[in-house]
This record gives structure tokens, C-alpha cells and sequence, in this order.
């Protein structure tokens, strides 16, 4: 596609040998370099990276022209996204095109609002197994790796609510196989070459035989539903009962490939933001206090029902500011297809387009006081939401994340659930360490002591 520019200036940026020297600070710290960055050199800054030119842009209006006005022009054919698939195949996640527009329509209706309404019959369970064995730990004061407690949790939730199946025997076993095949790739990121795929490393074993693990989980499940003779009317079953222009049904690989992109897109990123907002709460007593306070006067102790999140409206408002200061999915990228231009800059066709909700989020002209925690910003929005593009945790454009819905309901049922019966602290001797690796992860886990309240 030609669209006719008439921007000739480059966007300011290091230059290559300056890029070079920061490579470290840059693979030990990319939030931090990227926060420097646009503090240096402005809204969109050139990476001069030979044969690879990159564009970091961070301000509302040019992610809107990214994301939105512009975005049939940018694809995800980035490294970002080209390592992804190498666990989610062509899944919507990673798709493009008229691919992506024809599985976006046929999942749509799995994430109407009604339909998320009955999740609550899902999470419950689900939380209650959770919150007994928390029982236990406040009775030993033995600490527990919120983080994994999390990923379970919400394993537990997205497979039974989009897929109707029943993940809690073999949940442990699956979040460490989705931690590995995450690493996997974080790890081929920092190690590109031709061959790094085809070595056999213990590292690329553990890969390969925790995709096999989650691969296999997954073929079983469609073979159980084609079995039962009744494709049922969730996700798996809008997959299984889709047909083509041609009338053909979707292959099996293809329905694997949507499956995986869900349980990995559905759980790990709201485990991670969950995660961040008992450590933030914890940092926080007089927010934690406040969440309490309206658990306690909605709920008295029992777990919440979607019907009571209309009461609940701090507990959305915490896990926004959570979001706004960790999003999980910190990077967002895409390739351009041919030449644009941002303002007066000229973009390159085959240029990476680097957006951070982490950085554009903590911009403090978008954001007063931005390093702290303060849930109740979100209150001054109409309907709880901030100016567009100045807030993209879910992204923008048609490309918005098809869970955010989903994510919302089942954070402020699971804020609601454990504020209502626990405080988490944490310990002093496990300082926290935000890793930004697939998504922003604490190293080593967030280890928490709970305490009946
Ligand atoms: C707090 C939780 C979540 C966060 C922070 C998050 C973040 C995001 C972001 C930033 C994108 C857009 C990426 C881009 O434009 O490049 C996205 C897309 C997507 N997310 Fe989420 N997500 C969350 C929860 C979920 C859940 C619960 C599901 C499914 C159950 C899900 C499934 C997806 C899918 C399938 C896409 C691709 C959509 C498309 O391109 O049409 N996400 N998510």
C-alpha cells in the first residue's frame, strides 16, 4: 500500500555507538532506559540500529495514529510477536490481516457482557479451594508466592469459563509450563541468531517439552469435545462449530493455536497485574484499608457475586492504578508496511514501532505525581476512564484486548474475595524486583505472609 508522505526529518536519538554502550542498561533495565529515553529525546525517538531502524513513540497522539488512524498500515510482524508465535502459532493474538478480522468476529461473542456475567459461578470455586489453603498458611505464618498463587488462580478461571474445562488438578503443573515456554522465548530474544532454535540446550529441552506438555493438554481437549458429539456453546465450541467461505471447519492446529493464544494471553497477564496489586496495596495500608473497608461493608465475609461489582466500585479503581504504574503487557509493537509519517517525522517502511503503556503511564504531564499509588484518580473520570490513548494497558484500536472485560470482572471479584478475608504482607527479607521479560513479572516471585483479618 503507497501513502504519500511529505515528512523528510528524522526523529532525534542516540546515535548507533551511543546505542551500542547502553546494550547493558538497556538488557538489565529496558523500563528504566526506555523512561530515560523518551525524558531525553522527546515523544518519538529514532533507534538507529543497522539494517533495523526502530521508532519509540510515547505520547497519546502518536499512538493513536499507531494504533488507531493508522493501523492498517502496521502489522505485528515483529520480533515481539514473531517469538510468540512460536507458542501461539496464528492465534489472534499474533494474526494479521483479513486472518485476524475473521477470528476476532467468530470469539467476539464469547466476551459479550452477559456471558461474563456468570463467571462468578466459575471463580468462586475456584477461589474458595484459594482461600482455604490460605487458611492453612495464616495458620503456619508460613509465607506464599502470591505470584504463583495468581497464575493458578486465574489458569483455573480462564480455562473453565472460556473452555469449560477443569484445569484444578493439573493447574500447578500447566502455570509452570506457561512460565517456561515464556522464558523460552525471552531467552531466544536475547540470544538471536540462526541456529539458537536448533541447539539442544537443557534450556531449549525444558521449552520444547513444556509446549509438548501444554500442547498435549490442549489436543486432548478438543479430541474429548469432538468425541462428546456436542461442541457446546463456549469459546471452544464457537471454534469448533466455525466454518469458511468454502464451508471448511478449522483444522485442529488452528483451533490449538486460538486455544493456546487464550490461556496464555488470559491468565498470565491478569496473574501478573493481580500480583502487582497485593504488593502495591501492601505498600500502601491506608489503600489496602479502603478496599477492606468496602469488602467488608458489600460482602461480610462472603465471596462476591458479579452481582455486587456495581457496589465495588474501589476495588476496579485499585486494580486500574495497578495497571496504570505495572502493566503487564509493557511492550507493545508493530512493523510498518510502507512509509508514513508521524508529525514531522518520517517513518521508514519495515521500521519497528516501539509504545510502552509502563512509560506513557508514569508521564507525569498525563499524570500528576506519577510513581504513587493512588487508586482514587481514577474516580475523578467519567465512567472510571482517563483520557484516551493517555492510559493503554489493554492497547487501542481494533486491536484492544478482546479480555479486558474479562480480566476487569475477574480482578475485582478475586480483590473483592481475598480483601474481604486476608491482608497480605510483605516480607523484609524479599525485596521485590519488577523483571520486565513477555510481561512484567516480580524475579523469583512475590513472596507475601497472610493474615486472617
Ligand atoms: C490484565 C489483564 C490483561 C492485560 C494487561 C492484557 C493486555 C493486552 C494488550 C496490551 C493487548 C494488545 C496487544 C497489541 O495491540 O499489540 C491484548 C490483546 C489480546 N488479549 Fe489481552 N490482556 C489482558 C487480559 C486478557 C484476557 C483475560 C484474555 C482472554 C481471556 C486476553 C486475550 C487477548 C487476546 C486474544 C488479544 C489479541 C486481540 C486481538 O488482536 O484481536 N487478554 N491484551
Amino acid at each position: 500500500m503507497n501513502h504519500p508522505t511529505t515528512a523528510t526529518l528524522t526523529p532525534p536519538g542516540p546515535t548507533p555507538w551511543e546505542l551500542l554502550k547502553k546494550l547493558p542498561a538497556i538488557r538489565s533495565n529496558a523500563t528504566g532506559y526506555l523512561m530515560e529515553a523518551a525524558q531525553q529525546w522527546g515523544d518519538v525517538v529514532f533507534f538507529d540500529v543497522p539494517r533495523n531502524p526502530a521508532l519509540f513513540i510515547n505520547s497519546p497522539d502518536t499512538i493513536k495514529h499507531i494504533l488507531q488512524d493508522q493501523h492498517r498500515l502496521y502489522n505485528k510482524n515483529t520480533m515481539q510477536y514473531n517469538l510468540l508465535s512460536g507458542i501461539t502459532g496464528k492465534g489472534l493474538l499474533t494474526a494479521d490481516g483479513e486472518d485476524w478480522l475473521r477470528h476476532r468476529r467468530l470469539q467476539q461473542p464469547a466476551f459479550a457482557r452477559p456471558r461474563l456475567m456468570s463467571m462468578d459461578q466459575i471463580a468462586t470455586p475456584a477461589m474458595e479451594r484459594m482461600l482455604n489453603r490460605w487458611e492453612q498458611a495464616a495458620d503456619s505464618g508460613e509465607p506464599l508466592n502470591i505470584d504463583n498463587e495468581m497464575m493458578r488462580l486465574a489458569l483455573e478461571i480462564v480455562g473453565k469459563a472460556l473452555l469449560s474445562i477443569d484445569l484444578s488438578d493439573q493447574a500447578s503443573r500447566l502455570v509452570e509450563a506457561v512460565v517456561t515456554v515464556l522464558d523460552g522465548i525471552v531467552h531466544k530474544a536475547q540470544n538471536p541468531g540462526p541456529l539458537s532454535g536448533l541447539m539442544l540446550t537443557p534450556g531449549s529441552m525444558r521449552f520444547r517439552s513444556a509446549l509438548s506438555t501444554l500442547e498435549l493438554t490442549i489436543y486432548d481437549m478438543i479430541a474429548a469435545r469432538r468425541e462428546s458429539g456436542d461442541p457446546g456453546d463456549d469459546l471452544l465450541g464457537m471454534l469448533l462449530r466455525a466454518r469458511d467461505e468454502q464451508g471448511n471447519p478449522m483444522s485442529d492446529k488452528q483451533i490449538r493455536d486460538e486455544v493456546m493464544t487464550i490461556l496464555v494471553a488470559g491468565h498470565e497477564t491478569v496473574a501478573s497485574a493481580l500480583t502487582w496489586t497485593w504488593m502495591l496495596l501492601a505498600q500502601n495500608p491506608g489503600e489496602a484499608q479502603k478496599l477492606e473497608d468496602e469488602s467488608g461493608a458489600v460482602l461480610n465475609g462472603r465471596i462476591p457475586t458479579t452481582a455486587d461489582l456495581a457496589a465495588m466500585p474501589h476495588a476496579a479503581r485499585v486494580f486500574s492504578e495497578a495497571l496504570r504504574l505495572y502493566p503487564p503487557a509493557w511492550l507493545i509493537t508493530r512493523k510498518s508496511t510502507a512509509e508514513d509519517q508521524i508529525g514531522p517525522y518520517r517513518v521508514p517502511a519495515g521500521a519497528l514501532i516501539i509504545m510502552s503503556p509502563y512509560t506513557l503511564q508514569r508521564r507525569a504531564d498525563l499524570w500528576p505525581e506519577p510513581e504513587k499509588f493512588m487508586p482514587d484518580r481514577f474516580a475523578a473520570f467519567a465512567d472510571g476512564q482517563p483520557p484516551r490513548f493517555t492510559y493503554i494497558p489493554f492497547g487501542a484500536g481494533p486491536r484492544l484486548c478482546i479480555g479486558r472485560e474479562f480480566a476487569m470482572i475477574e480482578a475485582q471479584l478475586v480483590l473483592g474475595a481475598v480483601a474481604g478475608r486476608f491482608r497480605l504482607s510483605l516480607l523484609p527479607d524479599r525485596p521485590v524486583h519488577m523483571e520486565p521479560l513477555v510481561t512484567l513479572r516480580p524475579r523469583g516471585g512475590l513472596w507475601m505472609k497472610v493474615e486472617k483479618r
